[in-house]
């Protein structure tokens, strides 16, 4: 199917025209035939690739050789970052504090110029470009909403600095609202309302000048655990609506792995892993990714007859806790050294031969098994993964 963009006045009235046949970024159908080929999602969201790209895999950002440094080099701040987000794609850098990640992002908004590299949009470098003129936008984790104003003014602010008519920014705001469910609060000062409400607006203020790209730092930190749950469901679910591509920086492998389409995961400013969820938590490349992501036993690999001075990862959750050894599976034998009963679980903690520590998540409760006993933990095969670092 051919695809062409459009702008400014050609594209509004393709977009009244065609209706369906354009998104909301203007990329509009020319060859409509092919639309018998389309699926019912891209149908009702009009959504298709920009020129000479295909599908959702279409490289929208490209991280090329990224590099940035702080205080004359001293502080090293990114290391060589290289890898592609796709268009349509919920992206996570995740990694501990300190790691670069909200440099990245900073990077990728222009607040921030690069030491080396480029940051490639649609393959054009934008490093020349401003801020207020990348099809990006970002939601702090402050949220940084203005006081002073109500909820309908914030969300307009940005619109009046972009020049947009009056008409236009009124319908904008109502239907921003409206995906974020809080019409009723258009009038409401933000100093009025809670943490929840306010992130939910900061994020209609983010999505309102519809950006190709929304950067998302740490956006649910502030949030109680109840309320984070229920707003990575919102989340993932604004991100399929709109068909934006999300960049979303966190520190927590587990939201990460909930809503990601990929994952970047970092640490002291190198990429280390790029990959999906399932990829990340079940094939890690190093030590540091098995450990950060999930909770996995890092074994040498001497210990159960494999190559001497590599490491095997296998997950809690894939290791059995029995009295005997049976021949078919991996097993090593250990000192139970405390149970911990957490509700739907058990973790049972062990130390094995060279006091290597290895644990075991089991499902509900355990009996017949106490702390000083000795227990075979066993796995399949199919269940460790040889660590390349
Ligand atoms: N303006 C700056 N000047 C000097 N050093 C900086 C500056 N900004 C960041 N750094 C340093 O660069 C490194 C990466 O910082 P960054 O803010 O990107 O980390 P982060 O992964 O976002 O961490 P956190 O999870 O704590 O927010 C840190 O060592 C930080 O101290
Ligand atoms: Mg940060």
């Amino acid at each position: 199917m051919s695809v062409f963009r459009l702008n400014g006045p050609q594209r509004s009235a393709v977009h009244t025209r065609t209706n369906k046949l354009a998104n909301n970024r203007g990329h509009a159908i020319v060859n409509a035939a092919g639309w018998d080929q389309a699926t019912p999602d891209q149908i009702r969201t009009g959504l298709q690739p920009a020129a000479g790209l295909q599908g959702k895999g279409a490289v929208l950002l490209g991280i090329d050789h990224v590099g940035k440094s702080f205080g004359d080099g001293q502080i090293i701040a990114l290391d060589d970052a290289k890898f592609e987000i796709s268009d349509n794609e919920f992206f996570t850098l995740l990694g501990p504090s300190g790691c670069g990640k909200t440099t990245l992002l900073r990077i990728i908004a222009g607040f921030e110029h690069p030491t080396e590299g480029r940051v490639l949009l649609d393959g054009r470098d934008i490093g020349h470009e401003p801020p207020f003129k990348r099809p990006v936008n970002t939601m702090f984790q402050s949220y940084a909403l203005f006081p002073h104003l109500n909820v309908r003014q914030n969300i307009a602010y940005g619109l009046e600095m972009l020049r947009w008519k009056p008409a236009d920014i009124k319908r904008r705001v109502d239907e921003v609202l409206d995906l974020v469910q809080m019409p009723a609060f258009a009038d409401r000062r933000t100093t009025q309302m809670s943490g929840g409400q306010q992130q939910r607006i900061a994020l209609a203020r983010a999505l309102a000048p519809r950006p190709r790209v929304l950067l998302l730092d740490e956006p649910l930190s502030a949030l109680d655990l109840k309320l984070r749950k229920a707003m990575q469901s919102e989340l993932k679910r604004l991100q399929k609506e709109t068909s934006l591509t999300f960049v979303m920086v966190t520190h927590d492998q587990e939201e990460a792995l909930a809503l990601s389409d990929r994952i970047a995961v970092m640490n002291k400013g190198k990429v280390l892993q790029v990959g999906t969820p399932e990829e990340i938590y079940a094939r890690p490349k190093t030590c540091f990714v098995a450990d950060f992501i999930g909770e996995a036993n890092l074994i040498p690999a001497g210990l159960v007859g494999l190559a001497d001075g590599k490491t095997i990862s296998i997950r809690t959750e894939q290791i059995s806790v029995r009295s005997r050894p049976a021949d078919e599976r991996r097993s090593v034998e250990a000192i139970v050294t405390a149970l911990t009963f957490l509700g739907a679980d058990t973790l049972i903690e062990a130390r094995c031969a060279g006091d290597v520590p290895i644990k075991a998540r089991v499902r509900g409760a355990v009996s017949g098994l106490s702390v000083g006993d000795r227990a075979d933990f066993a796995w399949d095969h199919s269940s460790e993964w040889l660590l390349s670092e």
